[in-house]
C-alpha cells in the first residue's frame, strides 16, 4: 500500500510541474481530491481493507499525500502567475511612462469670445460677426463722422487699395467710385448695417475683429476684438443701457463690479458715456496697472444720436436706443490679469498654453 501511495505521489507530482495554465491545474484537483470520484477517495476506501497495523500508517502516509498535493498545486499557481507576467506578449508593465496624448485647446480670446456670446444670447440678444473690410461710409460717415471731420483722428486707419484686391462682390457693390475701402476699426459699422436691414425692436451684438495703424504697446495692438452692443426700441432709457452693462460685468466677471461714468465724446451716441471699472489690482486704491488713479477704462457708449437714425431711414422721435463698444481683449486681460495685449498674438506656447 505505501509503495502505491509513493508511487502516485511521484506521478501526480511531475502531473502538476508540467501544467503551464493554471486551468489545467484545476483539472488535475479534480482528478485526484474530488471527494466522490477522485483517486484519492477511491484508494481510501481500500484502506479500510488493511490489517490493523498497517491502517494507521498507510492514513498518516494518505494524509501527508493530500497535503503535499494541496501544497503543490498552490506552488505551481504561484510560478505560473510569476511566468505571465515576465511574458512580455501578456505582460503590462505599469513602470513605463504612458503615452502623453496631446489634447487641444481654445485660445483665451476665443474662450472669452464665447462667454460673452453665451451670456448675450441668454439675455435674448442676436449675436453677428460683421465684415472685417469696410467702406468708408459703413466705418465713419453713417456713423455722424463726415468726410474731413477731425473725429476721423480718433481712429487710425489701414486703407485699401481696391483695384489690386479681390473683395466680395457685395462690398464693391455697395462702395461708390472714389470711396476707400478700410479694415474696420471698429465694430460701429454693424450698427448701421443691422438697422438698415431690420426694424425694431433690436437687440443686437456684434463680435469681431478689428484694425488700427497705430504703434503697438502693452495696451495697443493693431488687431484685436471688439464687442458692440446695439439695441433700439420705443423708449429705451439710459437707466436700460447702464442696467445691460451692469449685468453684462456682473455675469462675466462673476462678482458685482464696481463702476463709474464719466461724460465722452462719440460722434454717433449722444450723450456719449465712458464706463470705468474699478482696477482689479488694487481695489481702487491706485496702483501701476490703473496708473494710480484706481479706475480701469472698460468701455465707450451712449444713447444712439439722431442723426444716426435719420441716415438709417427710420421716422423722427420714434425710436430710441443705446450702443456700447467693448474692447473683447481688454476684458480678458482683466480677468486673467494680463499685462501686455501683444501676448494674445505672439502664438507663444508658454502663454497660451496657461488657459
Ligand atoms: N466704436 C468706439 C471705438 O472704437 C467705441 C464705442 C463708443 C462704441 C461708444 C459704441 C459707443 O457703440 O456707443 O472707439
Amino acid at each position: 500500500m505505501l509503495d502505491k501511495i509513493k508511487q502516485l505521489e511521484k506521478k501526480i507530482k511531475e502531473e502538476i510541474f508540467s501544467v503551464q495554465q493554471s486551468i489545467d491545474l484545476l483539472a488535475i484537483e479534480k482528478k485526484y481530491l474530488a471527494r466522490q470520484k477522485g483517486e484519492l477517495a477511491q484508494l481510501i476506501k481500500r484502506i479500510g481493507k488493511l490489517s490493523n497495523e498497517e491502517k494507521p500508517i498507510a492514513g498518516q502516509a494518505f494524509n501527508q499525500l493530500k497535503q503535499k498535493i494541496n501544497q503543490w498545486l498552490k506552488q505551481r499557481q504561484q510560478e505560473l502567475e510569476c511566468q505571465s507576467t515576465k511574458d512580455n506578449s501578456t505582460a503590462i508593465d505599469i513602470t513605463l511612462p504612458g503615452k502623453k496624448y496631446l489634447l487641444g485647446y481654445l485660445h483665451p480670446l476665443t474662450r472669452v469670445r464665447q462667454q460673452v456670446s453665451d451670456i448675450f444670447t441668454s439675455m435674448g440678444w442676436q449675436v453677428l460677426e460683421g465684415k472685417e473690410v469696410e467702406t468708408d461710409y459703413y466705418n465713419f460717415t453713417a456713423l455722424n463722422i463726415p468726410f474731413d471731420h477731425p473725429a476721423r483722428d480718433m481712429w487710425d486707419t489701414f486703407y485699401l487699395k481696391k483695384d489690386n484686391l479681390q473683395f466680395d462682390p457685395q462690398l464693391i457693390k455697395e462702395t461708390t467710385k472714389n470711396e476707400k475701402l478700410l479694415l474696420r476699426t471698429h465694430t460701429s459699422p454693424m450698427q448701421i448695417r443691422v438697422m438698415k436691414s431690420q426694424t425694431p425692436p433690436l437687440k443686437t451684438v456684434v463680435i469681431g475683429k478689428c484694425f488700427r495703424h497705430e504703434a503697438t504697446d502693452a495696451g495697443h495692438e493693431h488687431t484685436f476684438y471688439q464687442i458692440e452692443g446695439l439695441v433700439v426700441d420705443q423708449q429705451i432709457s439710459l437707466s436700460n443701457l447702464i442696467h445691460t452693462l451692469q449685468d453684462f460685468l456682473k455675469d462675466f466677471f462673476q462678482q458685482e463690479i464696481k463702476f463709474r461714468l464719466r461724460p465722452e465724446y462719440f460722434p454717433f451716441v449722444e450723450p456719449g458715456l465712458e464706463m470705468d471699472i474699478s482696477c482689479f489690482n488694487c481695489h481702487g486704491k491706485g496702483c501701476s496697472v490703473c496708473e494710480q488713479t484706481g479706475w480701469i477704462e472698460a468701455l465707450g457708449c451712449g444713447m444712439i444720436h439722431p442723426r444716426v437714425f435719420q441716415e438709417v431711414g427710420y421716422p423722427a422721435n420714434k425710436y430710441t436706443g443705446f450702443a456700447f463698444g467693448i474692447g473683447l481683449d481688454r476684458l480678458a486681460m482683466i480677468k486673467y490679469k494680463i499685462n501686455d495685449i501683444r501676448w494674445f498674438h505672439r502664438g507663444d506656447l508658454r502663454f497660451n498654453q496657461q488657459f
